[in-house]
């Protein structure tokens, strides 16, 4: 697998999202990413399965959808149907994520764990070989534009090395505080799914911001050995 860029449009306008998509998609987007939040689990409210709907009609490429809600359970149905490729639920609110997971994962839609910076990786041994993703938030949740916790680099190594145990070549996300200056140090470190809002909408040029993004991340790959 290489590396997928997905803009968060939590920084976009939001009187514009349909142009907003597009520029990220010209500038090679290979998801959008949609990010959920109830003013209970973080202290921010954004958008809901509506408006989810609205976008899936736009985006031409998959959605992913991260829940920062308290009760993602009662919500995941009309997710699925307003159009989510991809369902992330935090770990710290929910006491039956196994069983959660699976529900994702009956609706078709490919399920990710997160972890919020104060959540032990631990957390997610015994989920390991379930999950479709595991996305290592960077900031603490709640607000675009925050800076990269450091520590979240060794994060998502521990977090390649869990899932590498359980035998699940499953992707490791990343989102909080990525731009092209330090997206290819956590490619390097095993993500494989990137998050950028504020690096890629707060630019005067969203296409271009992605294009770049997305060639800085690729530079962190590991080389390819060449055939002898
Ligand atoms: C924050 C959200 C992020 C946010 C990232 O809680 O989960 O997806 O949009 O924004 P940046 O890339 O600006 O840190
Ligand atoms: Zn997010």
């Amino acid at each position: 697998m290489s590396v997928l860029i997905a803009p968060s449009i939590l920084s976009a306008d939001f009187a514009a999202l349909g142009d907003a998509i597009g520029a990220a998609e010209r500038g090679g987007a290979d998801l959008i990413h949609v990010d959920v939040m109830d003013g209970h689990f973080v202290p921010n409210i954004t958008i809901g399965p509506p408006v989810v709907k609205s976008i899936r009609r736009v985006a031409k490429v998959p959605l992913d959808v991260h829940l920062m809600i308290t009760d993602p359970d009662k919500y995941l149905d009309a997710f699925a149907d307003a159009g989510a490729a991809m369902l992330s639920v935090h770990v710290e609110v929910l006491p039956h994520l196994h069983r959660t997971v699976h529900a994702i994962k009956a609706l078709g839609v490919k399920a990710g764990v997160v972890l919020n910076p104060s959540t032990a990786v631990g957390a997610l041994e015994e989920i390991a070989a379930d999950v479709d993703y595991v996305l290592v938030m960077s900031v603490n949740p709640g607000f675009g534009g925050q800076t990269f916790i450091p520590r979240s680099e060794s994060k998502v190594r521990a977090v390649r090395a869990l899932l590498d145990r359980a035998g699940n070549s499953a992707a490791v996300e990343i989102d909080g505080g990525i731009g092209k200056q330090n997206v290819a140090r956590v490619v390097a470190a095993g993500v494989r799914i990137v998050v950028a809002g504020s690096a890629v909408f707060h630019s005067p040029d969203p296409e271009r911001a992605t294009r770049e993004l997305k060639a800085a991340a690729l530079a962190g790959l590991p080389a390819t050995p060449v055939p002898r």
